[in-house]
């Protein structure tokens, strides 16, 4: 899946760590076309894995940091994601790999960026102010 201007959210940072998380899908995608040993394929989702649970931190401290209210209900879409991931990996180590299964990840991903993340990130960069105070 290749990045597209219309997934911008507005947030380089953001945007760069979108496009490093699609990037992952089609790593994955071509280790199963190009039948690398399952193993191969394994660890490249594992590394998906500790990807995404960098970015959804991430994501995490910004809304925290700019007091965005729907911060909640994103964790919990990033957690049940997560999950999905987690299950996929646990498949993978039973060789079991199904690309269609990736196809729904990325279109997931696709979704939820021109959604969800655009909520926050509007938010950020209307103008909202850092409400966390040390
Ligand atoms: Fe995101
Ligand atoms: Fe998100």
């Amino acid at each position: 899946m290749e990045w597209q201007s219309t997934y911008s959210v507005g947030i380089e940072e953001i945007d760069n760590q979108h496009r490093e998380l699609l990037g992952h899908f089609s790593t994955i995608g071509e280790a199963m076309v190009s039948k690398k040993s399952w193993s191969d394929v394994h660890f490249e989702i594992v590394k998906l894995k500790e990807f995404a649970h960098f970015h959804f931190r991430f994501e995490d401290a910004l809304m925290s940091l700019y007091g965005c209210p729907q911060r909640e209900r994103h964790n919990e879409i990033h957690v049940q994601f997560l999950r999905e991931i987690e299950s996929y990996e646990r498949s993978s180590l039973r060789r079991q790999n199904d690309k269609e299964v990736m196809q729904l990840f990325t279109d997931w991903l696709v979704k939820h960026i021109q959604g969800d993340d655009r909520v926050y990130a509007h938010r950020i960069i209307s103008g909202a102010k850092v409400v966390l105070t040390l």
